[in-house]
């Protein structure tokens, strides 16, 4: 049934990388393998890093505690982040896709953290389309990226559990 089309909102949360966990550690290298194969939507990552160097960055904690695999009972449905700068980033697996998980993850994001801002390939008409759609504001344009402003929201999805 079409109102069922997006069943997995109440079931979704938000569940902080564990650097030592090697399920941690694999599915975000799976999500960087895929990644490669839509060369259009990164700005920055271009190639493959080796295990080892993966594993020493998520132990670096680039984004401190502000890092999460996004998370349903039985499966991982992508990951997102913010950084020190506050830059969101939100990559959710195709699989996954349209079914409305990115929206609840950036609101979820958005009432937490303030002046977000959301860098965005100049090809990746999905991410254009994606933070527009979610109230982010254009602020700037690039040589090679768009740059989204997001504002506070007050309300946001309940989350079943969320380790931050
Ligand atoms: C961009 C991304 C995060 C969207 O996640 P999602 O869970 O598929 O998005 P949603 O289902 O919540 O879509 C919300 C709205 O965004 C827009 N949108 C999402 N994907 C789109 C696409 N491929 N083309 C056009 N608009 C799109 C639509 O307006 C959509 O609403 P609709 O489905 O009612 O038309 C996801 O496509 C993704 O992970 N892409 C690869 C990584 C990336 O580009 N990340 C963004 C940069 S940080």
């Amino acid at each position: 049934m079409l109102t069922q089309a997006r069943p997995h909102h109440e079931r979704l949360w938000l569940a902080t990388v564990d650097p030592t966990s090697s399920s941690d550690l694999g599915f975000l290298y799976g999500t960087l393998i895929l990644r490669l194969e839509e060369p259009h939507t990164n700005i920055s990552h271009t190639e493959l890093p080796p295990w080892d160097k993966h594993v020493a960055f998520v132990a670096g904690r680039p984004y401190g505690l502000r890092h999460w695999i996004i998370q349903t009972p039985c499966f991982s449905k992508g990951v997102c982040y913010v950084s020190p700068q506050n830059e969101v980033g939100i990559y959710i697996i195709p699989q996954a896709r349209r079914e409305g998980i990115g929206t609840w993850t950036l609101a979820y994001l958005t009432a937490r953290h303030s002046n977000l801002v959301a860098n965005v390939a100049k090809t990746n008409l999905a991410s254009f389309c994606f933070f527009a759609r979610n109230g982010f504001v254009l602020e700037a344009e690039l040589p090679t990226q768009f740059v989204f402003k997001g504002y506070h929201h007050v309300t946001a999805p309940q989350l079943r559990s969320s380790k931050q």
